[in-house]
């Protein structure tokens, strides 16, 4: 009977890890257009991305899969995954992880909203 807690204490920590991922589960919203403000994105992108997309949206940086998208270039744009923001949503929420590109939403380590002035941020570097 010794052994009881410690299949007790195994047994819990079973329920503690399924309560911890499940806010890992992101649903993808639907595909509107984001509401972002840039003004808000625009720190973020300093902070987290520039290492990779350069300050100037310009990427080029290669890792180990894709390289960072020339978003100054509107050869770029001109890709209709591009005009859906699902697409950047999926990309910054997911990650691309055979690429390098971090699961900034899925690791917690940006919220919805920060997601939403990101992508509204992101857009200020396509060339009208
Ligand atoms: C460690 C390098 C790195 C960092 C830091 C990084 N990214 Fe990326 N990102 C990448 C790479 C590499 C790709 C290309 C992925 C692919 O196409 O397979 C990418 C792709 C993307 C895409 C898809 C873009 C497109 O037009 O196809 C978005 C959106 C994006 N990143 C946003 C961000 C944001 C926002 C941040 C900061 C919060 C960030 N990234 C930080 C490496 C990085």
């Amino acid at each position: 009977m010794t052994r009881l807690p410690l299949v007790r204490g195994f047994a819990a920590a079973l329920v503690l890890a399924s309560a911890v991922s499940a806010p890992t589960i992101f649903t993808t919203a639907s595909a509107t257009p984001t509401k972002g403000n840039p003004a808000l994105g625009k720190p973020l992108f300093a902070k987290n991305c520039v290492v990779c997309h350069k300050a100037d949206g310009s990427g080029g940086m290669k890792l180990t899969g894709n390289p960072t998208p020339n978003w100054k270039d509107p050869k770029t744009w001109a890709d209709p995954k591009r005009a859906n923001d699902d697409y950047f949503r999926d990309c910054i929420t997911n990650g691309k992880i055979k690429s390098g590109m971090v699961a900034w939403g899925k690791s917690g380590q940006l919220k919805p909203a920060d997601i939403e002035n990101l992508i509204a941020f992101i857009k200020t570097f396509r060339k009208k």
